[in-house]
């Protein structure tokens, strides 16, 4: 067989039914890998199980389309039970993404009649290359089955809910990429061939029609001068955004100009007619901070945001925080040298081989530097476990150690915590002192939790105090 290297003019949709289910994920890997979109028909029920797996096909780019609540043939059901189906999955779909969204519709079985069709209101996907991929239950009959009746156009139904299926469907994808097809979502099939889907018709497929759209791109963002600025933007569609939270949609603003920074939810997408790019959500803050996972009603919002931008903290990747982590020891020591460095303390390191655990990198310089200020120790056996996670007593054991370095006078209290009798007695001085120093508080219900994981979030707001607390002189 011969590969063609022509690129971009066979487009093809693979679509998965019945699932999420526990191969889906495998299966993101894979298209990950690739850069390829599909469509999933997602069966309520499951869609209600695996919210994290829906989420992540939406966030990648996938796009989500319905398959009914729980997969009866629709020609069987009243016109309220069709409505029940319909609606059920509707509002898992829309509560599990967090937007209001659309969804194109397969009917189960491919079952319908005019009834049927007059009650979905919205198009209904059909196929025109079955896998038969739960019949085959084999990965490579499935591959072939899929590339033997590939053609431009083609509408390909796979389900995701047999393990067979996923490596099949992927090897399908490599001999057909190698083939020159281009892997498209539903909706981008249609709207490329300059097709516009109607409500309660069936599509099998989307003919060539000598015209390609092109794809539609996501934009990228810079923050420059105090103002969030948006490059690359698709011509093939218009950016529309948000800052009040809500889901963007062709009536919302259109982006012209660079935004002023601003403490809100940014909400944005890349829509054109019959299609639009996943619909991104950050939270922007004031000092030009961005974050997927932090809100503004979070308790932590402006600790985490002073923290990144004194660059204390750095995010775990893009754009994420991830508040609710645990911290390692690693990570603690790490920030509590940067806070040392920014208020112009002696960070001076005279050896960074104290543990064998400890290797060259990121952490090797603070850690020794802890070690040596007799901040940190390591355990008994000669390691110091940089990647085990820290726990609020140890959190404030390290702490006490840190203020006595530094000469700050510490007294202590009486510990009035409704738990101060789970705290362990090699911790207990050191929990006193830090919180009558006033860098930890207890939790809302006055525990003091001592054996919890400390999370980011806490640590950041307890090294900001400490912050405070030494640039305040
Ligand atoms: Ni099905």
């Amino acid at each position: 067989m011969t590969a063609s290297a022509v690129k971009g003019g066979k487009l093809i949709a693979l679509t998965f039914d019945d699932g999420p289910g526990g191969y889906t994920n495998g299966l993101l890997d894979g298209l990950a890998a690739r850069n390829v979109k599909v469509t999933f028909f997602m069966v309520g029920a499951n869609a209600d199980c695996y919210p994290n797996t829906v989420r992540r096909a939406y966030n990648e780019g996938h796009q989500i389309a319905q398959h009914t609540y729980d997969h009866p043939a629709l020609t069987t059901k009243t016109n309220e039970q069709i409505a029940w189906q319909l609606n059920t999955t509707d509002a898992i779909l829309d509560r599990v993404l967090g937007q209001d969204l659309d969804y194109l519709i397969r009917t189960p079985y491919g079952d319908y009649n005019d009834r049927v069709l007059s009650q979905i209101g919205v198009p209904n996907i059909l196929w025109s290359v079955d896998s038969c991929d739960w019949q085959l239950l084999n990965a490579e009959k499935v591959c072939n089955q899929i590339v033997s009746q590939a053609f431009d156009g083609a509408i390909v139904l796979v389900h995701d809910i047999h393990r067979t299926s996923i490596p099949g469907a992927l090897n399908a994808i490599d001999i057909l990429l190698d083939y020159g097809y281009e892997f498209v979502t539903v909706n981008e099939l249609f709207r490329r061939r300059g097709e516009t889907l109607q409500n309660g018709v069936n599509y099998y497929r989307c003919k060539p029609t000598g015209i390609d759209l092109g794809g539609l791109t996501e934009p990228s963002f810079e923050i420059k001068n105090g103002e969030l600025a948006f490059t690359n933007i698709d011509p093939n569609g218009t950016l529309h955004y948000t800052i009040d939270g809500s889901a963007p949609t062709r009536h919302s603003p259109v982006y012209s100009t660079p935004l002023s920074l601003y403490n809100g939810t940014l909400r944005y997408s890349v829509i054109a007619s019959g299609s639009q790019t996943p619909i991104r959500t950050f939270t922007v803050t004031e000092n030009g901070n961005l974050f997927r996972d932090v809100l503004m009603t979070d308790w932590y919002f402006d600790e985490v945001d002073r923290t990144m931008t004194l660059g204390l903290f750095q995010g775990v990747a893009e754009y994420c925080f991830a508040p609710n982590d645990g911290l390692t020891r690693a990570m603690f020591v790490t920030v509590l040298y940067r806070l040392m460095q920014k208020q112009g303390k002696d960070t001076e390191v005279s050896d960074v081989n104290h543990f064998a655990d400890v290797p060259q990198g990121w952490y090797q310089t603070a850690v020794s530097w802890a070690y040596e200020k007799e901040i940190v120790n390591g355990y008994d056996d000669g390691k110091f476990r940089p990647n085990s996670t820290i726990t609020r007593e140890e959190m404030c054991a390290i702490l006490d150690r840190t203020l006595r370095y530094l000469g700050e006078e510490t007294k202590t209290t009486e510990l009035t915590f409704a738990d101060s009798e789970t705290i362990s007695d090699w911790a207990k001085e050191s929990v006193a002192r830090v919180s009558a120093a006033g860098l930890i508080l207890g939790q809302n219900d006055n525990t003091f939790a001592p054996r919890n994981t400390a999370t980011r979030a806490q640590a950041a707001t307890v090294l900001l105090r400490l912050y405070d607390m030494l640039g305040a002189k």
